[in-house]
């Protein structure tokens, strides 16, 4: 069995070391394998520009940040995925992170910017892949990725264990449509998402909490409330997100006939 889990909380933007200790505090004695972290737990979400973002993001090959959570994965034995606001040369991505005791185990770069992200960020430009934590494999999503069913689909193909999914969920239903992509998938799917609201020039932003767990075939293993703190970690075997078959007769990957896809 693998212990997975989440901290959802409200970050508070432009405030990265205040975030980087609610993080450490929440997680100092956790007893987990695996931690998702909310998208943009350091920065926040609502930046005004480009300009602001920049003064934000961090290089996280040089990040102190990443240093300290690094840190933790070591003295906890633990993995984290986490949301960053990645600076890259002249490029910002709204990234994620495998972190473990060997340091960046892996990288996403959100490939489906949301709403005004799209006026400061840049898309993303790896392809979906995923990446071994002791034996089991992690595929990572961000946010808005959510609804393009093409993004969970591929790294099941790739054959991810589970989805690690950061947000900062403004829509209602999200945390439902990843129950479809767990039973389409027959995957584990965790939503780290963030509580809280921002305001920015445009208006204001209300998070909607209810960060969940969700096993193979959609069922519910934990959600949390819309606007609690909360670290959450429940056991789940990997086992079931390997079946991949749905009766005797029906594979769900091997099924496909994407000669008749788009
Ligand atoms: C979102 O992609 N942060 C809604």
């Amino acid at each position: 069995m693998v212990k997975v889990g989440y901290f959802q909380f409200a970050p508070v933007f432009g405030e990265i070391e205040e975030n980087l200790r609610t993080i450490l505090s929440a997680l100092k004695d956790i007893d987990a394998d695996l931690i998702v972290l909310p998208e943009l737990p350091f920065t926040g979400y609502g930046f005004s520009g480009r300009e602001e973002l920049l003064s934000l993001t961090e290089d996280p090959d040089e990040s102190g940040t990443v240093v300290e959570l690094v840190k933790l994965c070591r003295t906890q034995g633990l993995h984290l995925v986490t949301g960053f606001a990645e600076k890259a040369g002249e490029k910002c991505y709204n990234s994620a992170l495998l972190l473990g005791p060997a340091g960046i185990e892996g990288r996403y770069r959100k490939l489906h910017l949301f709403d005004r992200e799209k006026t400061y960020f840049d898309p993303g430009d790896l392809p979906l892949d995923v990446f071994d934590m002791d034996g089991i494999s992690i595929g990572m999503m961000v946010c808005f990725d959510w609804i393009f069913p093409e993004v969970a689909r591929t790294l099941a193909l790739r054959g991810a264990d589970i989805l690690c999914h950061p947000a900062n969920l403004v829509l209602s239903y999200c945390q439902q449509t990843m129950l479809s992509r767990c039973t389409e998938n027959l995957v584990y799917a965790v939503t780290a998402n963030r509580t809280g609201s921002e305001s920015h020039s445009s208006g204001t932003l209300d998070f909607t909490g209810t960060s969940q767990i969700a096993a193979p075939g959609g069922r519910i293993i934990h959600r949390s409330g819309k606007e609690t703190e909360e670290v959450h970690v429940a056991e789940v075997d990997i086992l079931q997100s390997r079946n991949k078959c749905i009766t005797e007769r029906n594979d769900v990957l091997a099924d496909r006939r994407p000669e008749f896809y788009l």
